[in-house]
C-alpha cells in the first residue's frame, strides 16, 4: 500500500484530476467501475503512468492506498455517490476519508456528513470548478466537511489547485455541506454572468444588427478592462469562431435552447428557501427554461409578430453595454454572497467570505479581475452588502444610469434582458428606504388579520379599520 491518495471515477473530470494529482508528484491509486476505462486512461497517461496505480477491483484499490486512506469520488452526483460510499464502507476503517468532489447538492453532503458521524469513515464534500482544463491544470477547490480531514489532505488539494500570484485557489470553507453550497452559488453566479453576457450579445445582434465577429471584437476589447474575466474571454472566442463546414459563424449555427444540469436551479431554490434575494440568478435560470421552449416561442412569434428590436446604435452605445454588465455583475455577486451569508447563519457555519472571493480569482469558471476587489471589500466587512463597499458603491454610481438606459431601451425595443432587469430592480429596491410593501401589509391585514407594524410607534400587531363587505 503506497499510494498517498485514491480516486474513483475516470470520466473526463475524474481522469484529469487524477493526472493533475500525479503531475504534482503524488502517488495515486485509480479505479473505475468499468475496467476498460481504466485501461484507456492508463494508455493515455504517458510518463505520468509511473505515479498512477490502476486497479481492477475495489478491494485491490483500497488495499493499494496507505492508511489512513483518502479517496476522492468523481462519480455523477446523486445516487451514484451513495452507492459508491455504501460499496466502500465495509472496506474502510473509521479514520479513512471519503471526499466527494462532484457537483453534489449540499443537502446531500450535509446528510452524508451526518451519516459518517463519529463512526466514520470520515467524509468531506469539495466543490471543484474549472471544467476539463481546470481539473487537469488547476481548478478552484471549495472545501467543506471535517476540518481535521482537510488538514490531512489540504496540502494535496492546494498543490493541484490553480494559483493566483502563488496563492492556492483552494480553501476550507466550513463544516458539512459548506463547500458544496459555495460551489452551487458559484454556479448560480456563473448562470447569471453568462446570461447577462448573452443579453448584451442580443442587444448587439438584434438591436444594433452587428455580426458575430464584430461582437467578438467588442468582447475582446472589454476583456482588457474592468470586465476582464474568463467568461468574457471565451464569449469573444465563441463569437469569432466560424463553422468549418459552412463557414458561417458558430453562433449562427448553434441552436438557441440552453442545457442545464441543475446547480443554477439549486441556487435559486436555496435563495427562495433561505428567504434571501437572488433575483438576477433566478432570472438567469428562468431564461434557460424559457429558451428550452422553442416550439412555444415559434408560435409566439407567429401570433404576436416579431418585436421591433432594431435600434440606432447611438441610442445607448457599446460603452453603455459594458457599463451595464459591470453594474449587473456587482449586483449579482452581492446577491450570491448574501445567499452564502444567510446559509452560514442558518447552519451555524463559520464561512470566510473574503476567502471564497479569493479562491475564485483563478481556476474556476467565474474567475475575473473584479474578484480581487471583492475579496478586499469582503475583508473590510463581510456582512455588509457588497454594493455598500466603497469601491463597488463608486462603480455602481458610475454605471447605474447606463444599466438603466440599456434596460429601458431594450424594453422599448422588445429585446429581452431578464437578468439585467432583475439586477436593476434589485438595485432600485435596495436604494429606496420607503418601499411599497406597506400595501402588501395592508392587504394581508385586510384579508387575514395578519397585523402590521406602524411607522409612528414601536411594536407590531396593529390592525387597520377596514370596512368589510
Ligand atoms: C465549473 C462548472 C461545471 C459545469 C457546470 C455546468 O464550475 O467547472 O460550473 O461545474 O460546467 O455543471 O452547468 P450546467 O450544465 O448546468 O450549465
Amino acid at each position: 500500500a503506497n499510494a498517498e491518495i485514491g480516486l474513483i471515477g475516470l470520466g473526463t473530470m475524474g481522469g484529469n484530476l487524477a493526472l493533475n494529482i500525479a503531475d504534482n508528484g503524488f502517488q495515486i491509486a485509480v479505479f473505475n467501475r468499468t475496467p476498460e476505462k481504466t485501461d484507456q486512461f492508463m494508455e493515455k497517461a504517458g510518463p505520468l503512468a509511473e505515479k498512477l496505480l490502476p486497479n481492477k477491483s475495489l478491494e485491490d484499490f483500497v488495499a493499494s492506498i496507505s492508511s489512513p486512506r483518502a479517496i476522492i469520488l468523481m462519480v455523477p452526483a446523486g445516487d451514484a455517490v451513495d452507492a459508491q460510499i455504501a460499496a466502500l464502507r465495509p472496506l474502510l476503517e473509521a479514520d479513512d476519508l471519503i471526499i466527494d468532489a462532484g457537483n453534489a447538492n449540499y443537502h446531500d453532503t450535509n446528510r452524508r456528513a451526518q451519516e459518517a458521524g463519529k463512526k466514520g469513515p470520515r467524509f468531506m464534500g469539495i466543490g471543484v470548478s474549472g471544467g476539463e482544463e481546470g481539473a487537469r491544470f488547476g481548478p478552484s477547490i471549495m472545501g467543506g466537511g471535517d476540518k481535521s480531514a482537510w488538514d490531512r489532505v489540504g496540502h494535496i488539494l492546494e498543490a493541484i489547485s490553480a494559483k493566483y500570484e502563488d496563492e492556492p485557489c483552494a480553501a476550507f470553507l466550513g463544516a458539512d455541506g459548506a463547500g458544496h453550497l459555495v460551489k452551487t452559488v458559484h454556479n448560480g453566479i456563473e448562470y447569471a454572468d453568462m446570461q447577462m453576457i448573452a443579453e448584451v450579445y442580443g442587444v448587439m445582434r438584434d438591436g444594433f444588427g452587428m455580426s458575430a465577429a464584430d461582437v467578438g471584437e467588442v468582447f475582446d476589447r472589454w476583456n482588457g478592462g474592468i470586465l476582464q474575466s474568463y467568461l468574457i474571454e471565451i464569449s469573444g472566442k465563441v463569437a469569432k469562431t466560424a463553422d468549418p463546414e459552412t463557414g458561417k459563424p458558430m453562433l449562427d449555427i448553434i441552436l438557441d435552447t440552453a442545457g442545464q444540469k441543475g446547480t443554477g436551479r439549486w441556487t435559486a431554490i436555496e435563495a427562495l428557501m433561505l428567504g434571501t434575494p437572488a433575483s438576477a440568478i433566478e432570472a438567469a435560470v428562468a431564461a434557460r427554461n424559457m429558451s428550452a421552449r422553442l416550439g412555444e416561442r415559434e408560435k409566439g412569434e407567429q401570433v404576436f409578430g416579431a418585436a421591433p428590436q432594431r435600434m440606432d446604435k447611438d441610442l445607448i452605445g457599446i460603452d453603455a453595454l459594458e457599463a451595464a454588465l459591470v453594474a449587473g455583475k456587482i449586483i449579482c455577486y452581492a446577491q450570491g454572497f448574501g445567499l452564502i451569508l444567510e446559509a452560514a447563519k442558518q447552519y451555524g457555519w463559520d464561512m470566510p467570505l473574503p476567502e471564497i472571493a479569493r479562491i475564485w480569482r483563478n481556476g474556476c469558471i467565474i474567475r475575473s479581475a473584479m474578484l480581487n476587489d471583492m475579496s478586499s471589500a469582503l475583508s473590510d466587512d463581510a456582512s455588509r452588502n457588497l454594493m455598500l463597499a466603497p469601491f463597488f458603491t463608486k462603480k455602481l454610481k458610475e454605471t447605474e444610469v447606463k444599466l438603466r438606459q440599456v434596460v429601458a431601451q431594450a424594453a422599448l425595443h422588445g429585446l429581452p434582458v431578464p437578468a439585467l432587469s432583475a439586477a436593476l430592480s434589485y438595485f432600485d429596491i435596495m436604494r429606496t428606504q420607503r418601499s411599497t410593501a406597506n400595501m402588501l401589509q395592508g392587504q394581508r391585514d385586510f384579508f387575514g388579520a395578519h397585523g402590521f407594524e406602524r411607522t409612528d410607534t414601536d411594536g407590531g400587531g396593529y390592525h387597520g379599520p377596514w370596512a368589510m363587505g
